[in-house]
């Protein structure tokens, strides 16, 4: 033996020239030992013929002690021998993760000033020696991802120093033993992932005071939630994947901000889990509850919840529920209610959930239409097994070659999808129908489009614009403008007199069909102009056979179209898509009542067509587009004018109406007018009307502005020709504008639609003239999600002046925005009988009239 060793030393002093450095029995000898054991060559940065301190990874606390070892990821690999680190008497930290180290020697467990302690990642095999009670100041251990096996032993307890346990990602087996009750400083601890089985020590929950990290996850262990009550500190817990039984309601105490109970056996009704109680359900980030046997229903409880990020019910014994109310959870990201057994439809405040990525609703009884949903973030979605009908969503569709994982089999779907490949189709859409409904005869009527953008209102714009100058006929070159588009109109006119239907037309998100033979033999009823004798045939041809390029707009019951009737009558068609439960002789007299409504202030109704199923409206068309387009969508200045030029109207181009209203719009006395003026259509409507009318659908985009620059509500009437259930309502609701009695039904306020919850749309209306924001999906301060939300909490807290927008603060005096503000809060009162009506909103208004100087 002392031959050998002295050989090995000689031979070692051959190698490097410099015998003086590394001295038996010195720390450099037991580190450059170990070092060259486990493969390690002589290298710049461990230069063995150099100072041990010297080295990378090695701290010493004077010229030779070494205090530090620090030799993660070098490739290191099989078993540490005797005499080498175990030698090291002043180490305090050492670190040999990520290496192929197979065993460690007897000598290790002397490291008696061990605080530190790194041995992640290795292939450390066999059990671990009971003399790791030596370590007694450890501090931190990492023993996770190795081989070890057998059980942890006892002689943990005399660790009283632990704050960091990791022993996950082992073959750890038998119970947790009793001693870790004697590690009172464990800040952290990571079971998972052995074969532990057992139960819990008693008294375990309760023993560790500054504990904030549990994780016991895959493993086999026994127990009842009641074992974890007593945590005080614990932040994070997860328990997935063991035997744990009964009900989870001791679960909910303390801290907590993750709880992971999924693929236990808990069982028991999910309300007794109290939803209100004491437990912090505002600091909850991630909730996994799934593979479980709850029963009860989820959906109204877990409101208090708000920062919820992840949220896993799945695969429980719920009873029939309704969805969960969604919005009450802006920032989820995980949301996973995969066979809950879910009934009703899909909510449409879905679309608010700007942070989805993962979406899972398989396996539940979902009906109705797939809503449309913010796309950004989404990777994965889920709806298979389902009963959903109807089109799948166009954002959608277009975002599916970007996601991870998709799945749309099984329900009732239609989808129009070329692009995606036969084997897609067939694994990702079993039982859905793809077929891509296209118009009567597409090639009779092909005609020059552009798919730009920004075309629709260029359009909406260019042809204000030609209808100026119709209007004034001394100006001549308008004269010459209006005759040539008039020879381009017949011209269409007359091929499309041939064609016989039925007719499908396709928008970006549905489809509408109308059942009608012959076009020519379908009337259309102008009011003003009954001898004019127009036909379905005529309303083909001025909208381009309802061409994508000739859509103004999609509101929430159907398309709108502009087109030209003949005889220059500039028109607004609106296709009533979503069915109506009126018979034709019904819709036609509600129509007809609907076109002896005028106001100033109102878009009137000029005619009106009944095709097959489609009850189509007809309105005079307004000039200056509508105030959403003009507050959101048209960026400032004429950015335009880039996407005209590839339109056939180049020459009108000179943009002349754009840089009025743009320039108009930006001053406070031309949106209060706006706002003054929906105020009196709505008014006129609940109180000039009898029976009143209820809009229904307040909001900007219903909102236009005429020739003048006046502006126009449109729309009223159409809810009532519509004829639906509250329910369809809801689910159609524009994402911002949605009253919350809509989406809450308190008990004691009426149901459906009520003249309030036109209060409540203009409302927002109100506050997005104020601040120049969106309703929702907008940046707002303070972290907020919707407009409504953010302008209500700064008018509450009197900074009503923080939100007001930046281009119109300087026109007008800072009371009356604050003013207008104060409205905007009591029309969205959360409650419709605090509400003030359309009558008081005027008068309101009318208290703070700007000035006219
Ligand atoms: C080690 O250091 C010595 C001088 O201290 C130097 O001569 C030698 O080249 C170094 N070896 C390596 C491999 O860098
Ligand atoms: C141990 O080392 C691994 C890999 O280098 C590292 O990820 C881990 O955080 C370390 N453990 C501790 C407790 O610092
Ligand atoms: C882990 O240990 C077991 C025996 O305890 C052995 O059969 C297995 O091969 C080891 N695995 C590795 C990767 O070393
Ligand atoms: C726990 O595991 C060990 C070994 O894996 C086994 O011998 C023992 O029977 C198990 N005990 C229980 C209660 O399952
Ligand atoms: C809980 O542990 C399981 C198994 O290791 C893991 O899959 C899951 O992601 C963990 N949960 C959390 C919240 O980390
Ligand atoms: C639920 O919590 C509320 C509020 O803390 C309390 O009044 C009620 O008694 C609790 N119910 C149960 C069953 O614990
Ligand atoms: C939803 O949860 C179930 C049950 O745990 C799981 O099988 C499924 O993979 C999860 N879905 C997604 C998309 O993570
Ligand atoms: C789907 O809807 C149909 C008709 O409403 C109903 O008969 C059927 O049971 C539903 N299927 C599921 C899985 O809910
Ligand atoms: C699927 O939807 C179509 C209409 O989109 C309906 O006619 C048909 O009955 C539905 N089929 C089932 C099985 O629900
Ligand atoms: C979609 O779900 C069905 C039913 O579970 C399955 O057969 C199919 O393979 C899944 N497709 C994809 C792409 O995951």
């Amino acid at each position: 033996m002392g031959v050998s060793c002295l050989c090995l030393i000689l031979v070692v002093t051959l190698f490097f020239r410099q015998s003086v450095c590394q001295q038996p029995n010195t720390d450099g000898y037991f580190v450059s030992q170990f070092l060259k054991d486990m493969g390690v060559k002589t290298s710049q940065v461990h230069n063995f013929s150099n100072p041990v301190c010297s080295w990378q990874g090695v701290f010493c606390s004077n010229q030779e002690n070494v205090v530090k070892f620090v030799a993660s990821g070098l490739g290191l690999s099989g078993l540490v021998s005797d005499n080498t680190i175990g030698k090291l008497r002043n180490l305090q930290s050492l670190d040999l993760s990520r290496n192929k180290i197979t065993g460690l020697p007897s000598d290790f467990w002397s490291l008696g000033s061990l605080k530190i302690l790194n041995l992640s990642y290795n292939q450390i095999s066999g059990s671990l020696s009971s003399n790791i009670g030596n370590f007694g100041v450890l501090e931190s251990m990492d023993l996770s991802f190795n081989n070890f096996s057998g059980n942890v032993p006892e002689s943990i307890s005399s660790l009283a120093n632990l704050q960091v346990l990791k022993l996950q990602h082992n073959g750890f087996e038998f119970v947790i033993p009793r001693g870790i009750i004697n590690c009172k400083s464990l800040v952290s601890m990571d079971f998972s992932r052995n074969q532990l089985n057992g139960t819990l020590p008693k008294g375990f929950a309760a023993a560790f005071p500054k504990l904030i990290s549990s994780n016991l996850a895959g493993n086999e262990i026994h127990g009842r939630s009641s074992d974890l009550s007593g945590m005080v500190s614990v932040t994070f817990l997860n328990i997935s994947s063991n035997l744990f039984q009964g009900s989870i309601v001791d679960v909910f105490r303390g801290p907590l901000e993750v709880i992971d109970l999924s693929h236990n056996q808990f069982q028991g009704h999910i309300s007794q889990v109290n939803f209100s109680s004491s437990f912090s359900w505002s600091q909850l980030v991630y909730l996994d509850l799934s593979e479980n046997q709850l029963s009860g229903a989820f959906s109204e409880n877990l409101n208090k919840a708000q920062n919820l990020q992840y949220l896993n019910i799945a695969y429980n014994r719920f009873s029939r529920q309704k969805f969960l109310q969604i919005d009450n959870f802006p920032k989820l990201e995980y949301l996973n209610l995969s066979k809950t057994n879910l009934v009703g439809h899909i909510p449409v405040e879905i679309s608010l959930l700007s942070n989805l990525r993962t979406l899972d609703l398989s396996k539940n009884h979902l009906s109705s239409r797939i809503p449309p949903l913010s796309t950004k973030r989404l990777q994965t979605f889920d709806v298979s097994y389902n009963n959903l009908t109807g089109n799948i969503p166009l954002s959608i569709l277009k975002k599916l070659p970007r996601m991870g994982k998709f799945n749309f089999s099984y329900n009732n779907l239609t989808l129009c999808a070329t692009r995606l490949s036969t084997k897609t189709l067939k694994s990702a859409f079993i039982g859905s129908l793809n077929s891509c409904p296209i118009a009567a005869n597409p090639s009779l009527f092909k005609r020059k489009s552009s798919t730009h953008r920004g075309l629709k209102l260029a359009l909406v714009l260019a042809f204000s614009l030609i209808c100026l100058l119709v209007g004034l006929l001394f100006f001549a070159f308008g004269c010459r403008r209006k005759t040539r588009m008039w020879a381009v109109k017949q011209y269409s006119y007359k091929k499309e007199q041939i064609i016989s239907g039925p007719f499908s037309f396709q928008t970006d998100s549905t489809t509408w069909v109308a059942d009608v033979k012959q076009a020519t033999s379908v009337p259309v009823v102008i009011f003003e102009k009954p001898l004019l004798n127009f036909t379905f045939a005529d309303l083909l041809s001025a909208t381009s056979n309802f061409d994508r390029g000739t859509l103004l707009a999609e509101g929430r019951f159907g398309p709108v179209y502009r087109g030209f009737l003949q005889g220059g009558i500039h028109v607004a068609v609106k296709v009533l898509v979503h069915g109506s439960t009126m018979t034709d002789h019904e819709a036609a007299r509600e129509l007809e009542y609907l076109g002896r409504i005028k106001h100033p202030n109102l878009v009137p109704l000029t005619g009106y067509c009944l095709a097959g199923e489609q009850r189509i409206a007809i309105y005079d068309y307004m000039e200056n587009g509508n105030l959403q387009n003009l507050l959101h969508d048209l960026p400032l200045g004429l950015q335009t004018i880039e996407d005209w030029s590839t339109d056939t109207w180049e020459e009108d181009n000179n943009g002349i109406q754009n840089v009025g209203s743009e320039g108009l719009l930006t001053t406070w006395r031309f949106r209060y007018k706006i706002a003054l003026g929906t105020a009196r259509a709505l008014a006129f409507l609940h109180h000039g009307c009898s029976p009143p009318i209820i809009h229904i659908d307040v909001k900007s985009s219903s909102v236009y502005l005429d020739m003048n620059l006046e502006p126009r509500l449109s729309d009223f009437g159409l809810a009532k020709i519509f004829g639906h259930s509250i329910e369809d309502e809801i689910a159609r609701g524009t994402p911002g504008y949605v009253p919350p009695e809509f989406l809450l039904p308190e008990s004691g306020s009426p149901k459906g639609a009520t003249p309030y919850s036109d209060v409540y749309g203009f409302g927002i209306v109100l506050f997005e003239l104020v601040t120049g924001k969106k309703p929702a999906e907008d940046a707002y301060e303070d972290k907020e999600t919707t407009l409504v939300s953010w302008v209500r909490g700064l008018v509450r807290k009197n900074e009503g002046s923080r939100a007001i927008d930046p281009k119109i603060r300087g026109t007008g005096p800072k009371s009356q925005f604050v003013e207008a503000l104060k409205i905007g809060y009591l029309c969205t009162a959360d409650h419709p009988s605090k509400r003030p009506s359309m009558q008081q909103v005027v008068g309101l208004l009318k208290d703070i009239e700007p000035s006219m100087n």
